[in-house]
């Protein structure tokens, strides 16, 4: 058992992620992840060209009991050693939710161990500082996931201000319904994110939609019109041209990510950037953003790979800071909630 004792001993977390489309469990001890095991249901859903809500939720039931007792035999943890159970309570698929949870509250009732429920957007938020040591500092923090984009000052754990976030279409959602407009496998980032590598980002002009705004809010809706606007004037076939118009629609989305991040850093004054979700694991954001930063005098913490999309070792670092904070839990009579907003508990 890789379990950290001594002095420097946090309590051993087991978190539980069930908001969308992943099973995700994870064994945390502050920010030392020592196992994640995550099941993609990405197959499953592909033929449908996206999430559908009833075979998340029934796979989530099926998947998950074996997915812990799985955990704990590779990290050699018995049940008796977990000492919380955290678990998302929301934003996302009420179904799915419901799953994830239900599990967490009833072993942390027969472990008599506390149980966190986790906002799941506060796991993405804190995610850069998965294996740092130390507490959570304050930084300018982007989160780009397939539901959510955020500019989010964070004054520290459990301590935020919302800047600004999308009027209509998230980041990863604009790369999906873009992906699929051009007949490209579900889920969009990753294929455009490979395509885009042969392209070029001005072979078309796209739309930096609300770059000048003067404000923190995003707006994606435009550029995916944009992009379907322009299909028809591509002379066939499609295929040559996938490269070129990939590389445009994503330089369309990160230049403005990076643009108004560096802004809510200048206007924050904070020092430290970080940008997580699962955004964060395009290759031309991570280079756009570290560029940026490197001009700017920034630090720049981007989320690992690993830890980009749905995962629960984000979860229980959440829980982590919270335990560390000497909260007690939350209770058991607490509620999922599929509209869950980023909110502050510190204080
Ligand atoms: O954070 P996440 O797993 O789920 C939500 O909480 O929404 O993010 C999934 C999103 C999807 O929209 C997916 O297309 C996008 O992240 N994504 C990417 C890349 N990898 C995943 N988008 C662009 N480039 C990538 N490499
Ligand atoms: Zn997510």
């Amino acid at each position: 058992m890789n379990v950290r004792t001594g002095t420097d001993r946090m309590p051993l977390v087991l978190a539980i992620e069930t908001s969308c489309d992943e099973t995700a469990v994870a064994l945390v001890q502050g920010p030392h992840v020592l196992a994640s095991e995550i099941a993609s249901q990405i197959e499953l859903h592909r033929p449908y060209g996206g999430v559908v809500p009833e075979l998340a939720s029934r796979n989530h039931n099926l998947t998950l009991p074996p997915l812990v007792r799985l955990l704990l035999d590779r990290a050699g943890v018995g049940p008796q050693h977990l000492e919380a159970v955290a678990a998302t309570a929301g934003p996302g698929l009420a179904s799915s939710l419901l799953i994830g949870n239900t599990f967490g509250k009833a072993l942390s009732l027969a472990l008599g161990c506390p149980f966190f429920a986790v906002n799941h957007l506060e796991g993405h938020l804190l995610s850069p500082c998965l294996g740092r040591i130390g507490s959570v500092p304050p930084s300018a923090a982007l989160v780009v996931s397939g539901g959510h984009t955020l500019l989010v000052d964070v004054r520290g754990a459990g301590d935020y201000r919302l800047l600004g976030s999308t009027r209509d279409d998230a980041a990863g959602e604009a790369f999906d319904k873009v992906a699929k407009m051009l007949g490209l496998p579900y889920p969009g980032g990753p294929v455009i994110d490979r395509l885009a590598r042969e392209g070029n980002p001005a072979a078309y002009a796209l739309p930096r939609s609300m770059i000048g705004s003067g404000d923190f809010q995003f707006s994606f809706s435009g550029l995916k019109t944009a992009v379907h606007y322009l299909l028809p004037k591509i002379p066939p076939p499609m295929e040559g041209h996938l490269p070129d118009i990939c590389a445009s629609f994503q330089e369309a989305v990160i230049e403005v990510l990076v643009a108004k991040t560096m802004a809510a850093a200048r206007a924050t004054g904070r020092k430290l950037v970080t940008v997580s979700g699962g955004v964060s694991c395009n290759g031309r954001l991570r280079q756009s953003m570290t560029a940026a930063c490197e001009r700017a005098g920034l630090d720049l913490w981007l989320c690992s790979p690993g830890y980009g999309t749905d995962n629960a070792a984000m979860i229980g670092f959440v829980a982590a800071t919270r335990l560390a904070a000497g909260r007690s839990g939350d209770p058991l009579e607490g509620d999922i909630d599929p509209n869950l907003r980023l909110e502050s508990w510190a204080g």
